[in-house]
């Protein structure tokens, strides 16, 4: 459980403006974004200044590919009702905080980012040279802790950057956390929790320092965070004072590991629009059905009468990720016995996907058509982002001493 965020039914996550989506995309994270927010109050956002960290060279597709992913959400079905997103550009709260972060952030930590040395690696025809790339993982633990969040959804790639995330707030939390009179403080935020209250809290936070006691430490934090009289700043010196730190300004997050099929690209690698083997979310079915038509299958199973094995075969990665029970047991079978050919595999396949891709097409068209829907979609997300940005930079300009600007 993440450090005062016990009660916290936060979300953030973020993508980058790479144009349209694909399948990889969907089944990779925008499918679990969809049930993330009925579940939770969440916040997605386009991290658009984070594409200017690898490309800063390359902007003119900026702008549309920042509005195709925002379309793809929707045609994923994000509910813009449901759940807040936005661009992280029109919330410029996020570099205040990544510069203020910056004082805090030792060089040796971004360096030792794994991410770090290997792009520079893998992107040898790319200026990895500046400081915005180095900065990369810190402008998100700022996109992160900016909305103070329990969990952050993500896939394995990206656990590293929320791991230094979390050992920036600490530190942040460590500096700026500890206030000359501190004690005093809390003893009064004590006081404002009423008597019975006040003694409850001192009885748990008793418990969980003598004996480590996790469901103490629980039931104190919930009697804090519904501590009606209480400012923030209080509740942050309770929670801080009852895990025998200073104030807690940045909780810290935890991953929120998102579990996501395999998806093959049409040449058996991985889906990426890297290797030019995706199919995209609102692409045509003409192409769509010619694309997995031509789609890698066993390489062994050369003639219609080669047995297959499906383990060795991409498209049988598609049936895990398309077919019911009884399509997948007669695709096994007929594959195995070769009592069926490929394009007869990947029929069901094609049209399941086709059938996916319609519902997609036909949610997209209204924004397609609409471009100022989007617009305004996007501005009230902004809107509701900076509000939130507004409170915690409140709260972290405080902790500065920066309030007086
Ligand atoms: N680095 C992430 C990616 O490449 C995108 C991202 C930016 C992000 N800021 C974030 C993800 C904050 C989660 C939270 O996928
Ligand atoms: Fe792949 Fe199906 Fe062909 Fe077997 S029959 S090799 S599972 S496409």
């Amino acid at each position: 459980m993440p450090a005062s965020a016990s009660q916290n039914r936060r979300v953030v996550s973020g993508m980058r403006p790479t144009g349209r989506l694909h399948l990889g995309n969907y089944h990779g994270a925008l499918a679990n974004w969809v049930e993330l927010q009925y579940q939770y109050e969440c916040f997605f956002f386009v991290a658009d200044w984070h594409a200017l960290t690898t490309a800063y060279e390359n902007t003119e597709d900026l702008k549309s590919n920042a509005t195709e992913v925002i379309i793809d959400w929707l045609a994923a079905g994000l509910n813009p009702s449901a759940c807040t997103f936005f661009a992280q550009s029109r919330v410029p709260e996020h570099a205040e905080l990544h510069l203020v972060l910056s004082m805090v952030t030792p060089v040796s930590w971004l360096e030792r980012v794994p991410t770090y040395k290997d792009q520079i690696e893998q992107l040898k025809d790319k200026d990895l040279s500046t400081y915005g790339f180095l900065g990369y993982p810190l402008l998100q633990g700022a996109d992160i802790l900016m909305y103070r969040p329990a969990y952050v959804p993500v896939g394995e790639d990206q656990v590293a950057h929320v791991e230094i995330t979390r050992e920036i707030a600490r530190r942040f939390n460590n500096i700026f956390g500890r206030e000359p009179d501190f004690e005093s403080r809390v003893a009064s935020a004590i006081k404002r929790l009423g008597s019975r209250n006040a003694a409850q809290y001192n009885e748990l936070r008793r418990k969980f320092q003598e004996r480590g006691d996790g469901e103490a430490l629980g039931r104190a934090r919930t009697l804090i965070e519904s501590g009606k009289s209480l400012t923030v700043a209080d509740r942050e010196r309770l929670l801080g004072y009852l895990e025998g730190g200073g104030r807690v300004v940045l909780p810290e997050p935890s991953v929120l590991l998102t579990r996501t099929p395999k998806v093959p690209g049409l040449d058996g690698r991985k889906m990426s629009k890297s290797y030019g083997n995706t199919i995209a979310m609102r692409e045509e079915p003409a192409s769509v059905e010619k694309k997995l038509k031509a789609m890698q299958t066993d390489p062994a199973r050369v003639r219609r009468t080669d047995p297959g094995d499906p383990e060795k075969c991409p498209v049988w990665d598609l049936h895990k990720i398309y077919s019911d029970d009884a399509t997948r047991g007669w695709a096994q079978s007929g594959c195995r016995s070769a009592g069926i050919g490929c394009l007869d595999c990947k029929k069901p396949v094609i049209e399941s996907v086709l059938k996916q891709l319609q519902g997609f097409r036909e949610r997209a068209r209204e924004f397609e058509e609409n471009p100022e829907l989007v617009r305004g979609i996007v501005a009230d997300g902004c809107e509701r982002a900076r509000e939130a940005a507004r409170a915690t930079m409140a709260e972290v300009r405080e902790a500065i001493g920066l309030e007086y600007r």
